[in-house]
């Protein structure tokens, strides 16, 4: 008989295949198996005896140690970013299940969960084939977390009055697992005391939450605190409660980082400084070794205690850092979170200079740093595949990025507003736009702990597409 495997067949049958699949829940394999029988069977019983049975629908994909997300998409218009949700979550390592409630059929149809899920997605609380197959108490049963996004205020009220109409919120009354909720919903409507009752309740009953942020509402150009979580955002922390080493996205990856300010000697006990406290690239260094690199941080002098596993090495001047930037090399990534001093003195003094009554002051003449970016984004060996810099700005954030990832050969750039307003300077959150190639991303005002998360996880979707 002519073998011929799956990967052989043209991408448009491939594509059927796999959205027949997804509406069976089978595997791609399995409804291949089915769609052979069904023609053995018109062939007649000699022909139905060499293609086996397909076996029941059941996690192909999964390892012993996969953690399971079943994700509950609720019916609001942020429903959308959910499809993202779910690559997100896989990207992760993660193995997802999805339910749909019938007002998400609205916004996203289960064909297309389906589609990115890789398995049938489940709708109904009395479906025949479902609850023979799975069944609302498997579907409980069998998920290490369940993310509830975009949790819509009814969903949160059913879920806080313990109601079980449907399937979704059956599942959810019938488990033990940690849940965690994305809520999006009008202000007005989060705002309103029955939600924030509701929401009381559930934080009292254990469920975590993320989200919802404050800005524009899609629906009605509103903008208020209201706005589902982005989907990164939600994958950071379902990840975080399936605890440490849910996945380890980065294991094996050599990342450098470079953090803190510089300090440029005026004489030996004199120095030219700047604000950088070093909280972001320090934050960025934790979660890469967290998520399983080998981490070498070259940092500035700063007030922060190490990164528990992280290689760290002090330098001082920027001279310094591109030294030890250059032996830490090869790297797969490098991110330069430092704000390394544009200029150093160029007649430091080798003593230090006295001050002299009646003599003029000194005057610093400086000279440009070396700029320790550019110099390893544009290296023709050794250029880590993915080379990432900061743009601290005043004014003009987007486009003095956009210029910057030009000028500066580097692959991304996360572009922030560090006007004094802002607090971002030493604070402890930072508002970003992810500038790449493609475009430019705003990401929500979060900790520095969560958006070092948020790269941690583009970074590893990024390495290995
Ligand atoms: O040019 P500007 O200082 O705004 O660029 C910021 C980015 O370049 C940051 O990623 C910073 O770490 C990096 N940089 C560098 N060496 C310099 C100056 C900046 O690596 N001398």
């Amino acid at each position: 008989m002519a073998s011929l495997t799956i990967r052989q067949l043209d991408e448009q049958l491939k594509k059927q295949l796999r959205l027949r699949a997804a509406r069976s829940g089978r595997s791609v394999e399995d409804e291949v198996r089915t769609i052979l029988r069904a023609a053995a069977d018109e062939g007649g019983a000699d022909a139905k005896e060499t293609v086996s049975a397909p076996k029941p629908a059941r996690r192909t994909d999964e390892a012993a140690d996969t953690k399971r997300v079943l994700l509950i998409i609720g019916g609001g218009i942020a429903a959308y970013k959910s499809l993202d949700l779910i690559r997100r979550l896989k990207e992760r390592g993660l193995y997802v299940r999805c339910i749909l409630t019938k007002a998400a059929e609205h916004f996203v149809t289960p064909l297309s969960a389906g589609a990115l899920v890789g398995e049938k997605v489940f709708t109904d609380l009395f479906d025949p084939a479902g609850e023979f197959d799975v069944g609302h108490i498997r579907l409980a049963r069998e998920a290490d977390l369940i993310v509830v996004a975009p949790a819509t205020a009814d969903l949160m009220a059913k879920m806080a009055g313990g109601l079980a109409s449907d399937l979704a919120t059956a599942v959810l009354l019938a488990t033990k697992t940690k849940i965690l909720l994305a809520p999006a919903m009008n202000p007005l409507m989060w705002a309103n005391k029955a939600t924030q009752r509701n929401l009381a309740q559930l934080v009292a009953d254990g469920v975590a939450l993320v989200g919802p942020n404050e800005g524009e509402m899609a629906e009605s150009g509103e903008r208020g605190v209201g706005r589902m979580a982005e989907p990164l955002e939600i994958a950071a922390a379902a990840e975080k409660l399936l605890g440490a080493g849910a996945s380890l996205p980065l294991k094996g990856k050599r990342i450098l980082i470079t953090s803190g300010p510089t300090h440029e000697p005026i004489d030996p006990v004199r120095y030219i400084a700047n604000r950088s406290s070093g909280k972001q690239g320090h934050a960025i260094a934790a979660a890469a070794a967290a998520a399983g690199a080998n981490v070498t941080l070259i940092s500035g002098p700063v007030n922060l205690p190490d990164p528990t596993g992280v290689n760290v090495i002090k330098i001082e001047t920027a001279r310094e850092m591109l030294d030890a930037v250059e032996t830490a090399l090869p790297a797969d990534v490098a991110i330069f979170a430092a704000a390394v001093a544009d200029w150093r003195v160029a007649n430091a003094g080798v003593q230090k200079i006295k001050k002299k009554t009646g003599q003029a002051t000194p005057e610093l003449s400086l000279t440009e740093n070396p700029d320790i970016l550019s110099t390893v984004a544009h290296r023709t060996s050794q250029r880590p595949k993915l080379v990432i810099g900061f743009a601290a700005e005043t004014e003009h954030v987007a486009a003095n990025a956009k210029a910057k990832l030009a000028r500066k050969g580097c692959d991304w750039i996360l572009a922030n507003d560090v006007s004094p307003q802002t607090g971002i300077m030493g604070g402890d959150s930072n508002t970003i736009q992810l500038v790449t190639a493609k475009g430019i991303e705003p990401w929500p005002t979060q900790s520095k702990q969560d958006v070092a998360a948020m790269l941690i996880a583009r970074i590893a979707a990024e390495i290995w597409k």
